[in-house]
């Protein structure tokens, strides 16, 4: 299937921008600092930026509590920066995407303000208010994500509001249509100063069950699980009603003209493909996590291959994912050569790659002593290692104080390693990761194979991943030892177009090809 779309063609990068400059030395990255590392990601290679909320906001959840949809936080510059930054994207021929979350807002929005002010406010119904149970308790048993009840008692109107995060994040109830309009003149806010899309918070829990009715017990959960995986969330996630509002925000992006729509969506496979809507007039890309919830092994892997792309509807565009602002660093998942194999593979499957920041230089996650602990995920229910603060620190510039990120200090601690894993560094040297980014996906953009080109033959010998990438043109065979041991594979012969390794480009094979220990190879067969 040729993939004609900008977001089919191109690879998208994540910007948490807490994180990857700072030019005021507030210790905090702003809009000004990626203007500054734009020319960065150009020679990087990547297409789209991602850009993590930067709306003004109480920062509880670090921008996922918004009080303003169309400003700008002053912690990260004002809506001029914002300008400045997209028509410099432009001129670089990228793409910006931003944050949507149109679950919850800040309970410091006007729009909670005005809720919460009285029963008979005209804005009482755009949020999910319930009386209490006969008990007095809260009226269901839904739990929030971050810990306890997900119902938070408002003494003043004598109801419960619902959150489904924070409880200074309420949940707004898009079955109201005029909030469903605000939300919508909010992406035509954005759409209109010329962003080129969005990322959809929490897509699949927008929606909640009308009668609010209670959720069954997890059998998988036990005592050590945390609380807020107790339950199954069948009754607030993953509603009917949530495919009829998808493809309405998509008419609006569509309204535009070629828009991207990402959702954000933790769902099995069968469940996420329906994301794509009837007709593919849902998400353009459900966001695929199989890469990340799969155990790190080749029949694993090979499978998920095969199940996700069986599952496509029609014509649905595939995307893959290694990481995320919510999610442990790859490299700390799967160690630091596998890192290697695992740029590889998403750099060869067929579908849009993302790459969240620093995994080009293999940032790993740090250690947070626990009085440096920012995150709300960690303090609400410590010790189950929900904690999103080591995946979100600082991106690794060069060996200076701070690593280039600041003068400041950084909000949160650099890793210990910066002093040597740091772009300047690793751009110098041959075989470094960030050398085998850039190498991989220069390859992806100069061969159509890889971009729109066939998967055929994905299968799993012991520790090997092998799968073929062609078209018309090109043929690609790409072997992945995701063990630890030497590997003896037989092929017809041919040669390596890229070894993990970095070291035998355009060498010659016949017949029998070793694969070092967690050694990826691309290889032309004759
Ligand atoms: C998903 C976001 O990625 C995460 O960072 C946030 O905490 C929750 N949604 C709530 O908005």
């Amino acid at each position: 299937m040729q993939a004609t779309a900008w977001w089919q063609r191109g690879i998208i990068y994540e910007v948490y921008p807490r994180s990857f400059q700072d030019t005021n030395n507030d210790g905090i990255g702003d809009l000004a600092g990626i203007l500054t590392r734009l020319d960065y990601l150009v020679e990087l290679g990547v297409d789209v930026l991602w850009v993590a909320p930067i709306y003004p906001s109480p920062m509880e959840d670090f921008g996922y509590d918004i009080s303003d949809y169309c400003g700008i936080d002053g912690r990260f510059g004002t809506l001029a920066d914002f300008d400045e930054l997209l028509k410099a994207v432009l001129e670089r021929d990228l793409k910006l995407i931003l944050a949507f979350v149109p679950n919850h807002t800040s309970n410091k929005h006007p729009w909670f303000l005005e809720s919460r002010s009285s029963r008979e406010n005209s804005k009482r119904d755009w949020y999910l208010w319930r009386d209490a149970s006969e008990d007095g308790g809260p009226p269901n048993n839904w739990l929030s994500n971050f810990g306890g009840s997900g119902w938070e008692w408002d003494a003043t109107t004598k109801q419960y509001y619902y959150h489904s995060f924070l409880k200074q994040q309420p949940d707004v109830n898009w079955r109201n249509p005029s909030l469903r309009e605000a939300m919508f003149d909010v992406l035509r806010f954005w759409l209109d100063r010329g962003v080129d899309g969005f990322r959809v918070d929490v897509m699949w829990l927008l929606f909640k069950d009308e009668q609010f009715r209670n959720n069954p017990i997890n059998p998988a959960g036990h005592e050590n699980s945390p609380a807020s995986q107790r339950l199954l969330p069948i009754f607030n996630a993953d509603r009917p009603e949530i495919h009829g509002l998808v493809a309405s925000m998509r008419s609006v992006l569509d309204s535009y003209g070629e828009r991207l729509l990402l959702g954000e969506i933790y769902l099995p496979i069968n469940q996420l493909v329906l994301y794509y809507g009837k007709d593919l007039t849902g998400a353009s890309l459900p966001f695929n996590f199989q890469l990340i919830q799969c155990a790190w092994r080749a029949d694993a892997i090979a499978q998920i291959i095969r199940e996700y792309e069986a599952a496509l509807p029609p014509g649905a565009w595939p995307n893959w994912v290694l990481g995320n602002h919510d999610q442990a660093r790859i490299s700390s998942r799967v160690g630091a050569e596998q890192a290697r194999v695992a740029a590889m593979l998403l750099l060869t499957l067929r579908g849009t790659p993302t790459i969240y920041y620093g995994e080009e230089i293999g940032m790993r996650n740090v250690m947070i002593p626990p009085q440096e602990v920012q995150d709300p995920a960690e303090k609400n229910q410590p010790g189950f290692g929900l904690g999103r603060d080591p995946e979100r620190t600082p991106m690794s510039w060069d060996s200076s104080r701070s690593a280039g990120f600041t003068e400041g200090k950084p909000w949160l601690p650099l890793g210990e390693d910066y002093p040597t894993r740091n772009v300047v560094n690793l751009s110098c040297q041959r075989d470094s990761i960030l050398t085998l980014y850039r190498k991989l996906i220069r390859l992806r953009r100069s061969n159509e194979a890889l971009i729109s080109g066939r998967l055929k033959g994905v299968v799993a010998n012991g520790n090997v991943l092998r799968y073929e990438r062609s078209d018309d043109v090109k043929h690609f065979t790409i072997l992945l030892n995701l063990g630890h041991e030497q590997e003896e594979i037989s092929l017809e012969g041919g040669r390596v177009v890229v070894s993990t390794y970095l070291d035998r480009e355009d060498y010659l094979f016949e017949r029998n090809i070793s694969l070092r220990p967690s050694e990826g190879l691309i290889v032309n067969l004759r």
